[in-house]
């Protein structure tokens, strides 16, 4: 099974200069608990903007057309996403992290959709991909704590596909 997960402006903005455009402690937390375990597929520069490398306690598998990209042993490179099935097992829940051209690649596959809405305009250089939600049912929403730390409103939505 394919999920996405991420994390999305009003206005749609996921990324700017290569980074977040917010600071979100507890969607971090979100993320974390929501991919641990599990493969997680993301793009070259997706994978470049994590400060520490790899993320520990799951399988990072980045995608590149440069089948000579580097990157450390226990991470997997695919130049295709055909090549995925050799590194997953069929009934893996395998993450789909980002960015905007990996979403694209990914959108006729996707069967559940872990969305943090956040509800403010952000100025940004990268955008979600336009996804069909009336093929998919709202299956969990839960408002986010909003403190000194996490000083957006935000709610985290889990959908899943319709069959
Ligand atoms: N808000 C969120 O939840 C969220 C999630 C993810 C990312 N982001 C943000 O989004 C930005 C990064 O996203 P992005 O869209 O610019 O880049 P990206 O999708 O992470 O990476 C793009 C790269 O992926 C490779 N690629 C793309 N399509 C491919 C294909 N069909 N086959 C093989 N390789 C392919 C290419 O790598 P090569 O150039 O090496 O060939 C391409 O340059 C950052 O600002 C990041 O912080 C936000």
């Amino acid at each position: 099974m394919i999920s996405f997960v991420w994390a999305e402006s009003k206005n749609h903005i996921i990324g700017v200069n290569g980074h977040l455009p917010w600071k979100l402690p507890n969607d971090m937390k979100h993320f974390k608990n929501v991919t641990t375990g599990h493969p997680i597929v993301m793009g070259r520069k997706t994978y470049e903007s994590f400060p520490n490398g790899p993320l520990p306690n799951r399988l990072n598998i980045v995608i590149s057309r440069n089948p000579d990209y580097k990157v450390p042993e226990s991470v997997v490179l695919i130049t295709d996403k055909s090549q995925l099935k050799q590194y997953v097992k069929p009934d893996d829940e395998v993450m789909v992290i980002g960015g905007e051209g990996i979403f694209k690649l990914f959108a006729g596959d996707v069967d559940r959709l872990y969305l943090t809405e956040i509800d403010h305009d952000f100025a940004g250089d990268t955008k979600m991909v336009a996804l069909d939600y009336s093929k998919f049912k709202l299956i969990e929403k839960k408002e986010g704590v909003v403190d000194d730390k996490n000083i957006y409103p935000y709610t985290f939505k889990t959908y899943q596909k319709i069959n």
